[in-house]
């Protein structure tokens, strides 16, 4: 009748705790048998051969070949750290949950990452950066998995493998790493000019952070919150740095990459142990949920499309403080997993068709690099919400579940599982109606226009942010080796701006082109611009 605890502690199951610095009165074997030598390997004789017989060898040998798991598909390279947030009760109204009501604080670990590069690859790129958050609510588990840019390159996920394809190195050459700068990559963006968006928030100041601290974060879809009384509002999610929004130079960017390829991971290192904590405070735009689910003539659905602050104000409803460094890199950063799909009761999903095909593809990956079904039981990755499942088995399955198997109705063990007071505390997906429609490979009508918030973006930039962009689009665009993929891009530049698409057409020697389309009447947002904003509000 006892509930399956998941990963019971050393402490529960008898077996010994393996120290957290591997110190201890003496050395033995991972069996637990003691040692007299780890220098030198079994030999016939002093000069040798070495016996296969040396089991010690074998062992310390085979463990370090597999000490390599495979790097995360894209995010490879990242660095984390725990913290805590603190909710300050301005969401109560619109969602149920828990964490999220007045004075309640949450651990939380937070893990930053660049796209494109491996592992090992320089932290000052122009990229996008990852800013991922779990936050450990006693609800379950609520992964915040964000970017630095608001808005995405593609409208559906089935694009995914193609514009990562598309991003990562030439398959023959292995190059560029972590960067723009190469055919593939523009041929994408100027083909599918959905991805314009996107792309010039990379060439803006944007795609080089001077630090993870001073960094926005967006959840960037669209997500469903759901209050006590069931009623329903749709939001977006935005992480406002305390310390404000601060880019490199692309110079600067540059050297810092040849001189401290770590220098964005040392930062928040050094800083969390100088007591400089990072904070961020949390907000959220929030728009009636309507059956259109429209703001303001914008489709919230589609993920290339910002909703400007100054139609749908940042409410601040909570502050993250990040106060500890990872004990071990490889157990917290390198094995958290996130998942669009841990969601506590009161945040819930839309149908934005990039958000549906994430909450499949991470649990997917996860199964292959971190081995199977049981990684959840990895430290960094356990909920610590009480965890009653009906999983078992799989490989490294660390928990020993007791009683008969799992399966509910079960008249001969475990419990009622649904116990009165559930529907005040579980998950109750919002009944959203689904169309009555044809099933189609489509987009709705709104997903075409690709150009009027590229347009609004490089008309809110203030002069010095312009020439950037400029120089990045011809830095970027100046290092592919086919003429026409730049004549394409040339053409979508068109489509955003005239002076933009001259200038950097200057820039590669090339004419500049006309506009295909109606230069779109957009208004301005200044809160784009990372030049004389004050962060955050207080
Ligand atoms: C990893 C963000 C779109 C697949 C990540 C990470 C972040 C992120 C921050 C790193 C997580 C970490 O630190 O461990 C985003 C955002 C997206 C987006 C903001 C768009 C709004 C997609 C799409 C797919 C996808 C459309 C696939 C269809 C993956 C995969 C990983 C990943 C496979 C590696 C996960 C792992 O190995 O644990 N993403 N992503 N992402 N993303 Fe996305």
């Amino acid at each position: 009748g006892a509930p399956q605890t998941r990963t019971p502690t050393g402490a529960e199951t008898g077996a010994p705790t393996i120290a957290n610095g591997q110190q201890g009165a003496y050395l033995t074997t991972a069996n637990g048998a003691r040692l007299r030598d780890t220098d030198h390997s079994l030999k016939a004789g002093p000069r040798g051969p070495v016996l296969l017989q040396d089991h010690h060898l074998r062992e310390k040998i085979t463990h370090f070949d597999h000490e390599r798991i495979p790097e995360r598909v894209v995010h490879a390279r990242g660095a984390g750290a725990h913290g805590v947030f603190t909710a300050y009760g301005t969401a109560e109204a619109v969602t149920r949950a828990g964490f999220l009501k007045k004075g309640r604080e949450t651990d939380v670990f937070v893990r930053f990452s660049t796209v494109l590069g491996s592992r090992g690859s320089a932290d000052t790129v122009r990229d996008t950066r990852g800013f991922a958050t779990k936050f450990y609510t006693d609800e379950g588990t609520f992964d915040l998995v964000g970017n630095n840019i608001p808005v995405f390159f593609i409208q559906d996920a089935i694009k995914f493998p193609d514009i990562i394809h598309a991003g990562k190195p030439h398959p023959d050459r292995e190059i560029p790493q972590a960067q723009s700068a190469h055919d593939t990559f523009w041929d994408f963006v100027s083909l599918h000019t959905e991805a314009q968006h996107h792309t010039i928030w990379n060439m803006s100041d944007r795609g080089i952070p001077r630090s993870y601290r001073t960094m926005e974060g967006f959840g960037v879809h669209t997500f469903r919150l759901v209050n006590e009384a069931g009623e329903t509002v749709l939001a977006k999610f935005h992480w406002k740095p305390k310390l404000g929004v601060h880019s490199l130079t692309w110079e600067e960017a540059q050297l810092i990459g040849g001189i401290d390829p770590d220098f964005h991971r040392r930062d928040l290192y050094d800083a969390i142990e100088a007591g400089a904590y990072p904070e961020w405070e949390l907000g959220i735009q929030v728009f009636p949920d309507t059956p259109e689910e429209t703001f303001a003539g914008i489709d919230l659905l589609d993920p290339t499309k910002i909703v400007p602050e100054e139609l749908a104000e940042v409410q601040p409803i909570g502050r993250l403080v990040l106060n500890r460094t990872p004990t071990n890199f490889f157990a917290e950063t390198e094995q958290v997993a996130f998942h669009l799909g841990h969601l506590p009761p009161g945040i819930d999903v839309t149908n934005d068709p990039l958000l549906q095909g994430r909450l499949f593809s991470y649990v997917d990956t996860q199964l292959t690099r971190l081995g199977g079904p049981n990684f959840t039981q990895i430290p960094i990755n356990r909920p610590h919400a009480a965890v009653n499942d009906m999983l078992r088995d799989g490989f490294h399955q660390h928990a020993v579940h007791a009683g008969v198997a799992p399966y509910r109705p079960n008249s001969l063990d475990g419990g009622n599982p649904f116990p009165a007071g559930d529907a005040e505390h579980a998950f109750v997906d919002v009944p959203v109606t689904v169309a009555q429609a044809p099933k189609v490979r489509a987009n709705p009508a709104s997903f075409d226009d690709h150009y009027s918030q590229v347009r609004l973006f490089w008309l809110s930039m203030s002069p010095v942010e312009k020439e950037h962009i400029i120089r990045a689009y011809t830095f970027e665009l100046g290092k592919c080796y086919h003429q026409a993929i730049k004549e394409r891009q040339l053409r979508s530049l068109a489509n955003i701006d005239p002076v933009l698409c001259e200038q950097v057409a200057t820039g590669l020697g090339l004419p500049a082109p006309q506009p295909t389309v109606p230069l779109p009447d957009v208004t301005p947002s200044p809160a784009l611009s990372q030049v004389g904003r004050e962060w955050p509000s207080d």
